[in-house]
């Protein structure tokens, strides 16, 4: 199994981009070695071109001495976001430029290279040739940037000879490219007609790049030598035994932006060379930050450095693929992320994880009881539940569905969860008569925890050792396979549990300095009733859809404090056991607080957070109103 991420330019610092592709490769790298695979997995720098040249020159260094900087910048990033690849490739590296030129060498011998003249415009940000006919106003048709014009002798790769039997590729190998709908883009544009590419520059107008080898007056196309890095990982021409193990296994991952590289430059190249094209280019979408377009310029790039040091490695990586389907493009944002790791992190996966370790230790000294073999209704359910699990994340993992792959194991720990609900151990520690049916429950929470850990583990994998560790299972995580090893039963009676830290600790959101979205004062709105409207208005009808947006939650109320200086509002702290937040509510008039104190109320909680006399209110609290006279809005029964 050979997995690859693009190989990222040198010149600018790693961002969020690179990072979640190559997130995405280790964690489909670890999960195929969980499987049982030989896997190959590669990342590296792309280090020639102009645009490289381009920044060196702008910082009065050489382009060589740039990407010694940056590359830096890429391993430290790796290192943090445990990222281990097993190759990492750098074009400037001798190994890869003999390749180029074996390659180029081919190609020329073959006749499909021959010496010509270039005239047209390029885009260096893009690092890409535009013939006339695709250019307005002097704007890159991709990134909208600059584009220069020129006129050089170039050699050209005769592709456009290779449109039909591309076609026919494609259509042979339906998995080729993916997603469906981004295979059918390249089907449409390869059959508007393939022109032949132009693969050098004239050491005159750039001469930072591998050397044609028996042109020394020409520099090889920084694409045509970055595509190629592949088959320099992969032993092309230094190790065919190597070669012949992984190639043609390659799937790359990349963004949707170098799709046509990708597909169409690189397949043919291949196929020019009598080279099988690799088995599948899977091209994901792209991030943007708060719901912009991530620019420099806009200052909203997001720091992968910043955010594993704030957030945590693992929290990172789970976000980024539980968040959106590799593939689509997605909304990066503080309060997602936050809400990520209250959520799913540390209310599903760390509480269960405390409470079943927990019990462990109170109610069987904290050792593993063996369990009988009598299963009740709910033990069949949860087992069941994680060998179905067990399945679907192994095919989600083969569709590169990250997220339902998380999904899956989501509804287990939920279930795992349920199950401590329904079979109440507390209650059952009580009874002497029930001791075996407790060590039954108690083997099965471990259990699921176990299988847990193990399939989470090629996301998370320091989660997972901690999970693995408190569990006190001594096999090493990596050394299990995957579906073996997580088959009901395989754990241990006997190991003993070693309680440790919170997996997660909850993140208090107003102290992470969510942005404001909307500015609302309640004070402003109705001086005379606390803020209520008071006014039954008729609203127009809204669809299902509509209401679905607004997030309702019950709370407790756990807290209730004046607001200095303000006569109608009262700070009201609510429990949602998710969290705790902050509402200003104008309610003093009607409410005394110690009536306040333990109610369960509704609050619309999605509601863009405000701030009331200095205060952030996350959410609105539910009242009724009649005259003079305002109710809130409560449940009719005690419920979580
Ligand atoms: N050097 C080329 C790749 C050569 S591979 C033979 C290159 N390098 S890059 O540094 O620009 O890397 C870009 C990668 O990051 C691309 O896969 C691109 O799609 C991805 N992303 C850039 N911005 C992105 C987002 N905002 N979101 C997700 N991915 C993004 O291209």
């Amino acid at each position: 199994f050979y997995i690859t991420t693009p190989i990222y330019y040198v010149n600018d610092f790693p961002h969020i981009g690179h990072a979640y592709t190559t997130i995405a490769a280790d964690t489909m790298a670890r999960f195929m070695r969980l499987r049982g695979f030989d896997v190959l997995f590669a990342t590296g720098t792309d280090e020639h071109g102009q645009k490289i040249a381009k920044s060196a020159e702008q910082m009065g260094i050489k382009p060589l001495e740039l990407a010694d900087r940056v590359v830096i910048q890429f391993q430290n990033l790796w290192s943090v976001l445990n990222i281990k690849p097993d190759d990492f490739i750098r074009t400037t590296e001798k190994r890869h430029e003999l390749v180029v030129q074996k390659i180029f060498n081919r190609l020329y011998e073959k006749g499909e290279i021959y010496k010509g003249e270039y005239e047209g415009w390029y885009c260096v940000p893009c690092e890409t040739f535009w013939p006339e006919s695709h250019i307005e106003n002097n704007v890159c048709p991709d990134c909208g940037r600059p584009v220069e014009k020129f006129k050089e002798e170039s050699y050209f790769f005769k592709m456009s000879n290779y449109q039909e039997r591309l076609l026919q590729h494609i259509d042979e190998h339906p998995d080729c490219i993916k997603p469906e709908s981004r295979k059918n883009e390249i089907v449409s544009f390869v059959k508007r007609g393939l022109k032949d590419q132009s693969v050098t520059r004239i050491k005159s107008s750039l001469n930072w790049g591998i050397d044609v080898p028996f042109d020394k007056n020409h520099v090889i196309y920084v694409w045509f030598d970055a595509l190629i890095n592949y088959l320099t990982v992969a032993g092309y021409g230094i190790d065919d035994k190597k070669f012949s193990l992984y190639w043609p296994e390659a799937i790359h991952l990349i963004g949707k932006d170098i799709l046509r590289f990708h597909t169409i430059i690189w397949f043919t190249m291949l196929m020019a060379a009598d080279i099988a094209p690799p088995k599948m280019v899977f091209s994901h979408g792209w991030w943007t930050s708060e719901g912009e377009k991530m620019s420099k310029s806009k200052g909203n790039v997001i720091d992968p450095f910043q955010v594993a040091d704030e957030f945590g490695t693992d929290a990172f990586r789970y976000f980024l693929l539980r968040e959106l389907s590799f593939g689509l493009d997605g909304n990066f944002s503080r309060q997602l992320l936050i809400q990520r790791i209250n959520y799913d992190l540390a209310n599903d996966l760390g509480n269960l994880l405390s409470r079943t370790v927990a019990m462990t230790v109170k109610f069987c000294d904290g050792i593993i009881p063996a369990p009988s073999h009598s299963y009740e209704l709910y033990d069949k359910e949860l087992q069941n539940l994680a060998t179905q699990t067990v399945g679907q994340v192994i095919d989600n993992m083969e569709q590169m569905s990250f997220n339902l792959a998380l999904e899956n194991i989501w509804s287990l720990i939920k279930r795992t969860n349920k199950y401590i609900d329904q079979t109440e151990p507390w209650l059952l520690s009580r009874d002497k008569n029930k001791k075996e049916r407790l060590e039954q429950v108690l083997y099965h929470l471990n259990e699921s925890l176990r299988i847990t850990a193990l399939l989470l583990y090629s996301f998370m994998p320091t989660t997972s050792e901690k999970i693995w560790q408190q569990l006190g299972i001594k096999n090493k995580i990596e050394d299990m396979t995957i579906p073996e090893d997580v088959s009901w039963g395989k754990l241990e009676p006997g190991t003993e549990v070693n309680p440790g830290d919170n997996l997660f600790p909850r993140i208090e959101e107003e102290k992470k300095n969510i942005s404001i979205a909307v500015e609302v004062n309640n004070e402003k709105k109705d001086k005379k009733n606390g803020g209520f409207e008071v006014e039954s208005q008729q609203l127009p009808t809204i669809s299902l859809a509509e209401f679905q947006k607004i997030d309702l939650r019950v709370g407790k109320i756990i807290s209730v404090e004046d607001v200095p200086g303000a006569s109608k509002l009262l700070k009201i702290k609510v429990d949602f056991k998710s969290e705790i937040r902050t509402l200003v509510a104008g309610i003093k008039e009607f409410y005394l607080p110690e009536k306040l104190l333990g109610k369960n109320i509704v609050v619309v909680f999605n509601l863009a957070p405000a701030t009331i006399r200095g205060i952030q209110s996350q959410g609105m609290l539910l009242a009724a109103s009649e005259g003079q006279q305002v109710v809130l809005l409560t449940t009719d029964q005690e419920i979580e």
